[in-house]
């Protein structure tokens, strides 16, 4: 096939369909690939839309079930958050969607790799090293970095000038991404953090996104949620696999008012962002994961818990999930998941805290933690602190000498460490 043709990662959103016309004006056949990834979309309808743009063909591709095995159990297990809030639904999708434009193209024997992502944000790079990683002979065009059009309005009204009209005014004040996992609301308002946000206003107008019909009132008031190296297997009980998880209880919180995240992050590309994430199955399964880890791992291996959710995190931000370092990170994560397993409750008023922890194998003892009398011997705590002491810190370190750091033509801390060094090992010694 000639480099002439290309396969479009089609969202049915206002840039992507912009595009389809753009492209047949600079001379290509598009061919559109709609990737399901859990938005509340009406697909097949969208695939009429790419060819009634011009599309020369339009497939619809599930991704679900890879994302579900491949990436949701780390995101899950490890509570992944990007710079401590940001729970990635995003950047969980990219690679697959990505993948399945890459495995469209191969079926059709070739042609340039097409996104419709701007060159302002982490997309572009999500979308394009994964191109560069899986099939770095392809060609890759992004319009965004070469057309005429600056903003949403200029391609609103190119596409009104071509008679192709349609729904993008009622969503064009923001820059939506919904998926299984979290509807993620950009630019509009958000774009002023110095004004006062009103959360419930935006909330309201994109109320009818993201999971389905609302439920007049939550049905539960707590969650005891199974959990199994580190991944939920049952809810209140009854046995749900995650994507059911998932599902439900996005369906079911998402109007609730802890439901959603709101953040300034640091994109990739050096600009910040601010977004709000509307993501409570996200929340509420991280939260239960969190408390029980803290119940059964240990010290160390809690720290390196916490580094490789945040690792992880970091890593599928940047969008290098078809690298080695994320299988590197993942085999990590397996080990320390195994050790994640326990029922946890979560009360979900007025925010969502964990009420119970029964962690099968907890390293929490009440014996130990206990402020009544148990046969936890105090005196042990003195050897503790003096053997400690000596490896933390070593030396005294005089009341005068921490003043004098705080001014400005402080002595070097080399020479306030060479005065006290005698002093300091004699005092050591003589207290052991
Ligand atoms: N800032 C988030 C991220 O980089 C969300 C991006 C949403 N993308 C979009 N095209 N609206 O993952």
């Amino acid at each position: 096939m000639s480099a002439k043709h290309c396969v479009l990662a089609y969202s049915g959103g206002l840039d992507t369909s912009a595009i389809v016309p753009w492209l047949i004006d600079q001379g290509y056949v598009v061919h559109a690939v709609l990737v399901d990834v859990g938005q509340s979309e009406d697909l097949p309808a969208l695939r009429e839309k790419a060819l009634s743009l011009g599309s020369e063909t339009a497939v619809v591709r599930d991704a679900k079930p890879e994302i579900f095995e491949k990436v949701v159990p780390y995101a899950l297990g490890l509570g992944a958050t990007y710079e401590g809030v940001y729970r990635l639904g995003t950047a969980l999708t990219r690679p697959f969607i990505a993948l399945e434009q890459i495995r469209r193209a191969r079926e059709l024997g070739g042609g340039t790799l097409i996104h419709g992502a701007t060159g302002k944000g982490n997309d572009q790079v999500r979308f394009e090293y994964a191109y560069r990683s899986l099939a770095p002979d392809y060609p890759v065009l992004a319009p965004w970095k070469s057309w005429e059009f600056g903003g949403r309005q200029d391609l609103i009204d190119y596409l009104a000038n071509k008679g192709l009209e349609g729904d993008y005014e009622v969503i064009k004040d923001y820059s939506l991404d919904e998926n299984f996992w979290h509807l993620s609301v950009e630019g509009g308002v958000l774009e002023d953090p110095t004004s006062t946000l009103e959360v419930d206003r935006v909330l309201a107008s994109v109320a009818d996104r993201f999971g389905g019909n609302a439920h007049a009132k939550p049905p539960s008031k707590t969650l005891e949620i199974k959990i199994e190296e580190g991944l939920p297997v049952s809810i209140n009980g009854e046995s749900v696999a995650p994507d059911r998880t998932i599902a439900r209880l996005n369906s079911d919180y998402r109007h609730e008012p802890w439901s959603w995240d709101l953040v300034i992050e640091n994109r990739f590309t050096g600009v910040k962002s601010r977004g709000l994430y509307i993501n409570p199955a996200a929340k509420l399964l991280h939260i239960a994961v969190d408390a029980l880890s803290r119940s059964c791992l240990n010290k160390p291996t809690f720290d390196y818990y916490v580094n490789l959710g945040h690792q992880y995190a970091a890593m599928l931000y940047r969008g290098e999930y078809f690298s080695d370092q994320r299988m590197i990170l993942e085999s990590a994560a397996r080990a320390v998941m195994r050790s994640l397993n326990g029922d946890v409750t979560v009360n979900l008023s007025p925010t969502p805290y964990v009420s119970r922890i029964n962690a099968d194998r907890p390293l929490f003892c009440e014996e130990i933690a206990t402020f009544e009398k148990s046969d936890f011997s105090h005196q042990d705590a003195q050897g503790f602190i003096r053997l400690s002491w000596q490896s933390a810190v070593g030396q005294p370190f005089s009341e005068a000498e921490n003043e004098s750091a705080m001014e400005p033509n402080a002595r070097p801390a080399s020479e306030v460490c060479r005065d006290q060094s005698v002093s300091g090992a004699g005092l050591v010694s003589s207290a052991l």
